[in-house]
C-alpha cells in the first residue's frame, strides 16, 4: 500500500473490544506501523505499544513527543475531554474518534481551526452508531430529495461480549433523558420491533451537518425481553448502585445473539426512503469503519479540519464496501 503520510497509527484503546480489530486490521495495511496504547503499559509493551493515559493530556503530549512519529491517533476510548484530541491537532496529529458523546464531539469539533491550521484532520461519529447511521441518514435523506424528518433505529446483540467502556456509556446513557416516543419498527431479519428513544450523538449533529429538522434515534436488543427489562430500568438507572448492577448484569448475562442492524427512515411529505444494514458483532463492525477511515485519512486527501462521517464524500460508499465483512445492505423504502 501506498501512503501519502509516513510514519506510526496510534490506536488508544488498542487492545479493547473495538481497539484490538482496528489494530488487526490497520497492521495488514500498513504493517509495522501500528502501535497500541491503554493504561496497562505491561500488556501494551507485550503488543509492541506503548502507556497512555487519555484522562492526563500532558503525559499524552509527552508520549507523543517521545514517539516523534505518529501521524494518526485512532480513539477507541472515551476521553473525559477534548484535551488529548488538541494535544493531537496542535502537532499536525490526525485523529479518527469513535465517541458518541454528544459533548465531546461538540468540545472536538470546536477545534476545527486548530486541526485545519496544522494541516491536520479529525474525523468523528465513527463506528456502528454514530457512524453507520450518519451514512444511512444521509442516503435515505438525499433519496427523498431533502429529509424534513429522519428516525434513525438501533438493534444491539444482547449477547454479544460488549466491552467494558462501551457497556458504561449504554448505561450511564439510558439515565439520561431523550426525545421522542417509542415506535415499532420492521427490522431487517428481527421482524417489527419496539425502539426506544437512545441519547446517541447522531441525532444531535445530522441537523446541523445535513440540515433536516427533526432526528430522532431509538434503540433496542435483539432479545424483546431483553429491551423491555432494559427501558424498564430507566429511571431507577439514576441511581447509581442500579448503574451498577446493569453494568454487570450486562457484561455476565448474554440473553441473545451477536447480530445489529441499523435503519434509518427519511420523510418528506408523502416521499419515504428507507436503508438498514444488518451483520454480526457491532465492536468488530464499528473497528472496520474506524479502520476504513484511518485508511482514507492516510492515503487519500481527506480535507483538513474536523468533520462529521457524513461530510467526507470520500467515505460515503463505506455501507457498500463492508459487504466484504458481512455487512448485508437492505433498500427498505423509495421515494
Ligand atoms: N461509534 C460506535 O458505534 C461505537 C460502538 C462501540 C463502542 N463505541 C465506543 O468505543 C469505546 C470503546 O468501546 P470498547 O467496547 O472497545 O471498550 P473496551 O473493550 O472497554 O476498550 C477500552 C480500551 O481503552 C483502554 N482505556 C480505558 N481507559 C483508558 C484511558 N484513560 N487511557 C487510555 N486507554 C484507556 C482500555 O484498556 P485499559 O483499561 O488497560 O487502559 C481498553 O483497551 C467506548 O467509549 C464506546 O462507547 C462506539
Amino acid at each position: 500500500m501506498t501512503t501519502v503520510n509516513g510514519g506510526r497509527i496510534l490506536v488508544v484503546g488498542g487492545y479493547g473490544a473495538v481497539g484490538a480489530t482496528v489494530s488487526q486490521a490497520l497492521s495488514q495495511w500498513f504493517p509495522g506501523r501500528v502501535l497500541v496504547g491503554g493504561r496497562d503499559g505491561d500488556r501494551a509493551r507485550q503488543l509492541g505499544g506503548v502507556r497512555v493515559d487519555v484522562t492526563d493530556p500532558a503525559a499524552f503530549r509527552q508520549s507523543l513527543d517521545e514517539l516523534k512519529d505518529v501521524v494518526a491517533v485512532v480513539m477507541c476510548v472515551e476521553p473525559p475531554d477534548a484535551g488529548v484530541a488538541r494535544v493531537c491537532f496542535e502537532r499536525g496529529v490526525h485523529l479518527v474518534d469513535i465517541g458518541a458523546t454528544l459533548r465531546l464531539l461538540d468540545d472536538v469539533a470546536a477545534l476545527h481551526e486548530v486541526a485545519a491550521g496544522t494541516g491536520a484532520t479529525g474525523v468523528l461519529s465513527v463506528g456502528v452508531a454514530p457512524g453507520l447511521t450518519n451514512l444511512l441518514a444521509r442516503w435515505a435523506h438525499e433519496a427523498v430529495g431533502g429529509a424534513e424528518r429522519i428516525d434513525l433505529t438501533v438493534l444491539l446483540g444482547a449477547g454479544e461480549a460488549h466491552g467494558a467502556d462501551a457497556v458504561r456509556w449504554t448505561v450511564e446513557n439510558l439515565a439520561r433523558s431523550a426525545r421522542g416516543t417509542a415506535l415499532r419498527v420492521p427490522m431487517p431479519g428481527y421482524g417489527v420491533r419496539t425502539a426506544h428513544p437512545f441519547p446517541f450523538s447522531d441525532q444531535h449533529t445530522l441537523p446541523r451537518t445535513l440540515e433536516v429538522g427533526q432526528v430522532t434515534t431509538r434503540l433496542c436488543l435483539d432479545s424483546a425481553p431483553m429491551t423491555t427489562a432494559l427501558f424498564a430500568a430507566r429511571r431507577p438507572a439514576r441511581h447509581p448502585a442500579v448503574r451498577r448492577a446493569l453494568t454487570a448484569s450486562f457484561r455476565h448475562i448474554h440473553l441473545g445473539g451477536d447480530g445489529f442492524a441499523v435503519r434509518a427512515d427519511a420523510h418528506r411529505g408523502p416521499h419515504h426512503a428507507a436503508y438498514a444494514l444488518t451483520g454480526q458483532k457491532q465492536s468488530r463492525v464499528t473497528a472496520l469503519v474506524a479502520a476504513y477511515a484511518t485508511r482514507e485519512l492516510l492515503t487519500a486527501s481527506l480535507p483538513t479540519g474536523v468533520h462529521h462521517i457524513e461530510q467526507l464524500p470520500a467515505l460515503s460508499q463505506l455501507p457498500e464496501q463492508l459487504a466484504e465483512h458481512g455487512v448485508a445492505l437492505h433498500q427498505l423504502g423509495s421515494a
